[in-house]
């Protein structure tokens, strides 16, 4: 098959296509053959060495890539839910395999998108962040019907699928924030924000609003000052650092004070312990593709690109979902 290897940890162009044996499925598991394979932030973290010591995670020489879409190649042992040739999308727990032409994952993890109508380029920038969103607003924050929600770097690939879900669990109004640089690209966006705001401008921008639940995936100033735009009894969501402030740190004090709470999530970690939450995170995320709550802009690079894709999602030209082909 073709792959795109990192054979260290380093810059983008650690990565290189490889020619690599046809992976077989093994018991429970599926064998895809890959349409589309996204790219993340996560997947530079991963490349640069940055969580090289935590335990399970991708060590070279390894293939990145941890969401595919795809048609089902092979059925391991005791799958029986899918059949050959079946249209799906896929999500990995330890980041790997995805930049390859075949993809093997576990069944728990393989979603049918079978007729649902839905662009499989869409679906693979899509429907496994929404599954995500789903389990952290959900089980990590418990978002009730009527609730606010605001989201930070709100048009980031992990951000975009947020207002979607949480439109369908009955989000009274939900808000984003960008940089000033995108402010003209959120005018644009499809996806359900009821208002975006210029992040430089916090906390003024949001004229005194506060909000049930904040979902932070860009740490830093933004983390620090949502702590005084959380509603009484609000929820701080932390799902990323997309900033870049690995050093920040929250006030203990200013969270006793303000009645808040601040949750982690992190899909690694929390998917393989409750694998339970797969199923109607899929169907939430396949509704919300198909009613058009979750419209991102997808550009779409050969497989052979990918070292090119991950430098410009770090240097932060990519307009919006860079999408691999094989
Ligand atoms: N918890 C989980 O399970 C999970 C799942 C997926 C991703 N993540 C994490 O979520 C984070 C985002 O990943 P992604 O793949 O969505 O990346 P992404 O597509 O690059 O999105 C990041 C967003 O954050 C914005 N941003 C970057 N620096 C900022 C700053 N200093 N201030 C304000 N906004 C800033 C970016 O704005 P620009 O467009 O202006 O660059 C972009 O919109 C990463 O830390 C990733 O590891 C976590």
């Amino acid at each position: 098959m073709k792959a795109v290897q990192a054979g260290r940890f380093g810059a983008p162009d650690v990565l290189v296509p490889v020619e690599l044996a046809n992976p077989e499925p093994g018991p429970g598991q599926v064998v895809i053959d890959v349409t589309h394979a996204s790219v993340g932030l996560i997947d530079a973290y991963l490349r640069q060495g940055l969580f090289k010591d935590v335990p399970g995670l991708a060590r070279p020489p390894y293939v990145p890539g941890l969401e595919v879409a795809g048609t089902v190649r092979a059925l391991g042992e005791g799958v029986t839910s899918l059949a050959v040739g079946e249209h799906v999308v896929a999500l990995s727990t330890d980041g790997t395999g995805g930049y390859a032409s075949v993809y093997v994952g576990d069944q728990a993890r393989v979603i049918s998108t079978e007729g649902h109508g839905i662009d499989p380029a869409l679906a693979v920038a899509v429907v496994p962040n929404a599954i995500m969103a789903h389990a952290a607003l959900t089980g990590a924050v418990r978002m009730a019907a009527g609730e606010s929600v605001l989201v930070h770097g709100a048009l980031g690939a992990f951000a975009a699928a947020f207002p979607g879900i949480a439109r369908q669990l009955g989000a009274s109004r939900v808000v984003g924030t960008v940089r000033s640089s995108r402010m003209a690209a959120a005018a644009a966006t499809k996806l359900p924000y009821d208002a975006v705001v210029d992040s430089a401008e916090l906390p003024g921008a949001l004229g005194g609003e506060t909000f049930d639940v904040i979902v932070d995936p860009v740490g830093g100033l933004v983390r620090e000052q949502s702590l005084d735009l959380l509603a009484p009894f609000g929820r701080l969501l932390l799902v990323g650092n997309a900033s870049g402030d690995w050093s920040h740190r929250l006030d203990g004090n200013r969270v006793w004070q303000a009645n808040a709470t601040v949750t982690g999530f992190n899909a690694g970690g929390y998917i393989p312990a409750r694998p339970e939450a797969v199923a109607p995170g899929a169907a939430a995320a396949l509704q919300a593709v198909a009613a058009g709550l979750a419209d991102v802009e997808v550009e779409l690079l050969p497989l052979e690109q990918a070292a090119m894709a991950h430098e410009r999602m770090e240097n932060h030209t990519a307009r919006g979902r860079l999408v691999l082909t094989p």
